[in-house]
């Protein structure tokens, strides 16, 4: 007689509520506040609401309730899913997993910083010139090739962000990933509500918001404006790259999942939004204070964190407490990022080799640990994270997105199957809207933008770097990502693992 071995216990979390702030701590990251008020201000400020929310109801919240779908129906990680859904699609699960452990590695380095620069806000340790402090002083930046020069100042706080979050990811989902998120994001809110209302209290604030706001509508015309706003909508929302498929298959199934899509989609674009008011009245003072235009002074990501608010922090009253406020949100909201996109491997690589949560925690997040820290502790970092988040946001997530919409509409044909599963218990029903949306309008919108941006990274290459480092860790790093999946999705699964979906239990989370 052979003994059948228990399935591992996948972990979920314990209610609605607990999922949500899950899902928000996701969606809210580095993509929020950095990223955001730029994108807005650049696609045409008050009239970017348009190309905007036509990106979140058209794809954004489409695609999040398709990923939910998949998760919450098939009861797996993201290869787990797509191969009982169809063994021919496991290879996009993977592809999905690749893209996360890419982005995981980089997220790393500017938590990171983030953590240093809280410090460096008492003391205002950049001094006169916060560009040279943190290019050369800090960062001791290289752009000419990969180097092996590791830079203390960045090592330490990297060996502590991954301790702590390897910690986290041994919890396990409810303690571990769903704790952080209940705990770290109601603190983000007061933290960054607070910031808001200093910013706001400083003189320039409303030139700032005005520079903003003002419409101007003729970018409307600017295809890559509403590129712009899908790839924003894409990356912030946590979307298509398998994170939500993974925590959705953690839920019970009576979980309203349609009205929790609404929820969390539109809780993200809330902070976005608070985002770009309080970081657009921080820059109105930093170009009163210098004399300069608003124009002048916008910056986004790494300019924005780590030169422009370090310049804002020194002539604010009260700099220190507006630094130590903007740093932690951004380590805040980072780390339950950082969290949601690690548990996209763990929980892959768990279900492929049916690990338990310790083991499979530890043999995904050292390796990546030591990676993170050996590309993006050296003085070549900065170079190697600017090339491989441009190019991994655009040719490993767009694209993805749009192949696996494509193969689950029409390879597996499974659309309308997804609508009925999601009315079940859902409060918004989706016949009707949803499935000519995910089926052939949003692929056919993000297949138009992937064309646009492929012209636009050809015809000038990024950000000036060398060829072969764009080569490397930009086209090289977003193909190798789906290559991965291929590879990956080459091995049985193992006899005991069902590659059918389970039947439905009748648990009842609320
Ligand atoms: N959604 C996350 C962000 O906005 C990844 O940074």
């Amino acid at each position: 007689m052979t003994a059948t071995k228990a399935p591992i216990d996948r972990g979920r979390f314990s209610n609605k509520t607990v999922f949500i702030m899950a899902a928000i701590g996701s969606a809210v990251g580095l993509g929020n506040i950095w990223r955001f008020p730029y994108v807005a201000y650049e696609g045409g400020g008050g009239a970017f609401i348009l190309p905007y929310l036509v990106a979140l109801l058209v794809a954004g919240i489409p695609l999040l309730l398709l990923d939910y779908a998949v998760g919450h129906s098939q009861r797996g990680s993201a290869p787990l899913s797509f191969a009982r859904l169809s063994r021919k699609l496991e290879f996009i699960g993977w592809w999905q997993v690749a893209i996360c452990v890419v982005i995981a590695v980089y997220y790393a380095a500017i938590l990171a910083w983030s953590s240093q620069y809280i410090g460096f806000s008492f003391t205002q340790a950049w001094g006169s010139d916060p560009e040279a402090f943190f290019f050369e002083d800090f960062l001791h930046s290289d752009s000419s090739g990969v180097t092996l020069d590791f830079v203390p100042a960045v090592l330490i706080p990297m060996v502590i962000i991954w301790v702590l979050t390897i910690v986290v990811m041994a919890l396990g989902v409810q303690n571990g990933v769903g704790a952080t998120s209940v705990i770290f994001i109601p603190v983000l809110l007061i933290a960054f509500g607070a910031l808001v209302v200093q910013a706001l209290s400083l003189p320039g604030a409303s030139e700032g918001l005005q520079t903003l706001f003002a419409p101007n509508w003729a970018a409307l015309l600017d295809p890559a404006v509403w590129a712009s706003a899908f790839g924003q909508i894409f990356f912030s929302l946590s979307v298509g790259f398998g994170i939500m498929i993974t925590y959705a298959s953690y839920v019970g199934r009576k979980i309203d999942m349609t009205g929790s899509g609404f929820v969390v989609g539109f809780a993200n674009s809330g902070f976005e939004l608070l985002c770009g008011i309080g970081v657009f009245s921080a820059l109105g003072f930093l170009a009163q204070s210098s004399g300069a235009a608003v124009s002048e002074v916008v910056a986004d990501g790494i300019g924005l964190a780590f030169v422009a608010f370090p310049a804002i922090i020194s002539e604010a009253p009260l700099g220190a407490l507006l630094g130590v406020l903007f740093f932690t949100s951004l380590v805040l909201a980072g780390f339950t990022s950082l969290v949601s996109i690690l548990e996209v491997v763990i929980s892959a690589v768990r279900d492929k080799l049916e690990l338990s949560r310790i083991t499979g925690t530890l043999v995904v997040t050292v390796p990546l640990a030591l990676i993170s820290i050996l590309l993006f502790s050296t003085t070549s970092g900065l170079t190697v994270l600017d090339i491989s988040d441009y190019f991994i946001n655009r040719f490993g997530i767009l694209l993805v997105a749009m192949v696996s919409m494509l193969a689950l509409g029409w390879g597996v044909r499974r659309v309308p199957w997804f609508a009925e599963h999601m009315g079940r218990y859902g409060s918004i029903p989706l016949r009707g809207w949803w499935v000519p949306l995910v089926m052939v309008i949003t692929p056919l919108l993000v297949g138009f933008m992937l064309v646009l941006e492929v012209i636009a990274a050809v015809a000038e290459p990024y950000g000036g770097y060398s060829g072969w480092m764009l080569g490397v860790f930009g086209w090289g790093a977003a193909g190798a990502a789906l290559g991965a999946g291929i590879l990956l999705a080459i091995p049985k699964w193992k006899s005991t693992t069902p590659l059918e979906a389970p039947e439905h239990d009748e648990e009842v989370i609320r």
